[in-house]
Formats: structure tokens, C-alpha cells, sequence
């Protein structure tokens, strides 16, 4: 048994049930990167202010990159005797190199050291879900070109509303991605605080340059109250709300493709190297991986949940309670890491029905709008030709027509203003390509929209 870095005040050893409830070692390993870093410049800064010698520095310097080169080549044990990753670098520090080791833990806790660490890991996974969602966005964009003549009905409560471009509807998500990387980058002002010198709650006796730690860590700004900073997991809660908005995006987009892949929809097929099969039917091709990412999105709202509550009822200033932040944080990591990988993978493994979509977009009277539009033009105010159309509209239902298949005697029976020009106010194609309006489904608002796009992402 390894002895505790906390081991003087007590005449027992710790019953194994503790060691083992109380332990993060399980887990927290993960940010051993960030606590060497972190370790490395405290060290650097002891040194500098006469804390420490130059030469101790140097040798806890040393030995720290090659604890954390051993650690990333899996050489050296995640010794679960050892309660967590601040224990366990410290104790093969001083393994290395004995007493100067000892002394690297001057002036600073656990408390503000988990603060440091974790904040160093959301700001690297923020980084690198940007670096995702952008290429999700390079996915969806793609996928829109190359789709850019393809009309399918628009939907409102998953009802046939007005035909717009697939490529329009796409795009819708691109926004949605947009806001995520724009809240993201929100978070990253108030992650890239630095903790370190709050020491266990109070700050320290040391005359600490926490400048020189948080310039050379990358940070904007030290915290200004050491309380507040030990306390402090907001940030974790913003990156798991950021990353819960994130996964209910792609759950969205996910959904779309499980109902649009169905029988009943028939929009697109999804490639046989992106679906999977079922055990007892032999004909059934599934659209498992829409439906994981959908399903996933639930972990993650649980961990923002989770983590709400385990903060909620805490005193000042750090709690036990608080080392529950982890699990929630690395998977929510591990989820949404994946979920994006995925879904910039498999859009381009769907192949759209252009055909079908374009035929669904004809029937269902998506054109009623635009026929409405067109008798305002012709002097109807648009209550009165809203309820012009709803008429026609069930009378052409009850003959199993749509708008279009309408003759003319039929449709001035239901008002004289309609003449000869109206049939092109009632084909899908003319309903898309009246709406260039900024924002629309128009074609050529829809193509400057790519391009602007395309821009954005340096493409
Ligand atoms: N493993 C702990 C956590 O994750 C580190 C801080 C422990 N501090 C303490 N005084 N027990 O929060």
C-alpha cells in the first residue's frame, strides 16, 4: 500500500471499501496531460520567485515529461491504490527523483490543481468540437451542391406545406451549427481562467506569479477570488449545455434521416456501409446509426442534468461531491466526439431520391400559397383569398386533384380574378424559384447562401 500524500494525520490505513468508493484514479487519468502541464509550469514559477532552486525545477521538469511520455505510452500503471491523477504524478515524481519531487506541491492544493486540469481539458475539447463541426458543415455543404436541383416538400407539423429546395433545408442545419461554434467560443472566455494560486480555498502564503502560470498555460486572466475559483464548475456546465443543444441538432438531423429513409417516405437510401441488418428479417436494412446518435443525445442531456443537480446544494467552497463532474464531462466528450465524426461521415453516404421527393412536393396542394399570393396580386385581400383557396382546395381534394389539374371554368367558379397566367403560380419549381428573398428557399438566395458558406469555412 502506497502511503496517502495526506497520510500524517492518520494512525489507521484506509479501509479498501474507501479506497475504492473515494478514488477518480479510475477516470481522471484521462487529464494527465493537463495535470503535467499544469505541474510543469507551477514548477517553473516556484523557481522563478526563489521558492524552489533552478536546479529542482529542472529536475522536476525533466522527470515530469517523462512520466507524462511514459503515461501516453501506456508504460507506466494507472495504480488504482493511488486515489487520483495529482497523487499518482506526484508520487512517480518522487519515485524519480525523491525529495526535490516532494517539494512541487508548495503553494498549490488538489482543489485548485482539479480546477486547472479540468478547465485545460474543456479548453482543448472545445477546440476540437469546433474543428468537428466544421467538418460536419464541409459534409452538409457538400451534400447541398451536389443536390442543389432538388425540390421536396417543406414540412410543418410533418405536414406537406410548401415545396422548397433540399439544399435549403440542409443549410438550416449548417446555421444550427453555426450557433453551436458560436456558443463554444462564448464558454472559451470564461474556461480560460486561471485557478491556480486559490491553493486548498483561501489562496497562499507563497508570494505566487500567477501571471507567469496563467500566461504560460495559455490563459486569458488569473481568478480574481479563490473561493469562487475552487468552487467554480460553470464552465463544465456550459460546455454540457453547449454540447446538449449540440446533440439535440443532431438528433434533429437524425430523426429527418430515420423517417426519410423509411418505406413511407422513400426520400433517400442510406449506403450499405452505413447501415446495419436484422438477426430474424432477412429483408430489413436499418438506419441504426441516425437512431444512436438520436438515442445518445439522452446521455448527454442526463449529464447536464446530473451535474445541475450535484452543484446545486453545495457551500462554499470545494466538495467532494464535486469530483462527480468527470464522468458527466468525459462522456459527454466521447458522445458528442463521436456523434459528429459520424454524421460527417454518413451524409455523404446518402443518396437522395430526387425523383420521389420532387413528386411528393406535387401533391398535397403545397402550391395553396402561392395561389393565395397570386389572387392578393389581382386586388383580393389575403384573408379573402386564403378562404378562396381553402375552398378549392377541398373541392379539388373530394375529385382527387391537386390545384394544377384544375380547369379553368372550375377555378374562375370560385373567383373571376383568376385567368390564364395562374397555372405558373401552381408548379413547385415556380413556388421555389419566387422566393429569392434574403433567407428563402429561392435558387438564388440558396446558391449565394453556399457561397457565403463556403467562404466561411475556407473551402
Ligand atoms: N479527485 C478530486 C476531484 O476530482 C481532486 C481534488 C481533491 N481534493 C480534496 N481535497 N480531496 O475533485
Amino acid at each position: 500500500m502506497s502511503r496517502k500524500i495526506w497520510g500524517g494525520r492518520f494512525r489507521e490505513e484506509t479501509d479498501a471499501l474507501v479506497d475504492k468508493f473515494n478514488a477518480s484514479i479510475g477516470f481522471d487519468h484521462r487529464m494527465f496531460e493537463q495535470d503535467i502541464d499544469g505541474s510543469m509550469a507551477h514548477c517553473r514559477m516556484l523557481a522563478a520567485r526563489g521558492i524552489i532552486t533552478e536546479d529542482e525545477a529542472s529536475q522536476i521538469v525533466e522527470a515530469l515529461g517523462e512520466i507524462k511520455r511514459e503515461m501516453s505510452r501506456g508504460e507506466l500503471s494507472m495504480d488504482p491504490a493511488h486515489e487520483d491523477i495529482h497523487s499518482l504524478v506526484e508520487a512517480a515524481l518522487v519515485d524519480k527523483i525523491g525529495a526535490a519531487g516532494e517539494k512541487l506541491h508548495t503553494g498549490r492544493s488538489r482543489n485548485d490543481q482539479v480546477a486547472l486540469d479540468v478547465r485545460l481539458y474543456v479548453r482543448d475539447k472545445i477546440q476540437r468540437a469546433l474543428e468537428l463541426i466544421r467538418e460536419l458543415q464541409v459534409s452538409l455543404v457538400r451534400v447541398a451542391e451536389e443536390n442543389l436541383d432538388v425540390i421536396m416538400p417543406g414540412y410543418t407539423h410533418l405536414q406537406r406545406a410548401q415545396p422548397v429546395l433540399l439544399a435549403h433545408h440542409l443549410m438550416a442545419y449548417f446555421e444550427m451549427l453555426e450557433r453551436d461554434k458560436d456558443r463554444y467560443q462564448g464558454g472559451l472566455a470564461r474556461v480560460n481562467v486561471m485557478p491556480l494560486g486559490s491553493a486548498a480555498l483561501a489562496g497562499s502564503t507563497f508570494d505566487l506569479d500567477r501571471d507567469m502560470v496563467s500566461g504560460e498555460l495559455g490563459f486569458d486572466r488569473v481568478s480574481r477570488n479563490s473561493m469562487d475559483a475552487v468552487s467554480d464548475r460553470d464552465f463544465v456546465l456550459d460546455f454540457l449545455y453547449n454540447t446538449a443543444v449540440l446533440m439535440m441538432h443532431l438528433s434533429r438531423m437524425s430523426e429527418e434521416l430515420v423517417i426519410w429513409s423509411s418505406q413511407e417516405f422513400g426520400f433517400v437510401v442510406i449506403s450499405d456501409a452505413f447501415s446495419t441488418g436484422s438477426s430474424i428479417m432477412p429483408q430489413k436494412k436499418n438506419p441504426d446509426l441516425p437512431e444512436l446518435i438520436r438515442g445518445k443525445t439522452g446521455r448527454v442531456y442526463g449529464h447536464l442534468m446530473g451535474l445541475l443537480t450535484t452543484m446545486k446544494g453545495l457551500p462554499l467552497s470545494y466538495n467532494k461531491d464535486m469530483q462527480e463532474d468527470k464522468e458527466a464531462l468525459f462522456d459527454t466528450w466521447d458522445t458528442v466526439e463521436i456523434c459528429l465524426e459520424v454524421m460527417a461521415r454518413l451524409l455523404p453516404e446518402v443518396s437522395f431520391n430526387g425523383e420521389h421527393m420532387r413528386e411528393a412536393a406535387g401533391r398535397g396542394f403545397l402550391t395553396a400559397t402561392d395561389l393565395a399570393d397570386y389572387l392578393v396580386r389581382k386586388g383580393i385581400t389575403f384573408r379573402k383569398a386564403h378562404e378562396i383557396v381553402g375552398r378549392m382546395v377541398v373541392f379539388a381534394g373530394e375529385q382527387g386533384k391537386e390545384l394544377g389539374d384544375l380547369s379553368m371554368d372550375e377555378m374562375t367558379g370560385f373567383s373571376r380574378q383568376i385567368e390564364e397566367d395562374v397555372f405558373e403560380w401552381l408548379d413547385p419549381e415556380g413556388c421555389v424559384k419566387r422566393r429569392n428573398i434574403p433567407g428563402g428557399t429561392g435558387p438564388e438566395t440558396v446558391k449565394k447562401c453556399l457561397e457565403q458558406a463556403k467562404e466561411e469555412l475556407g473551402l
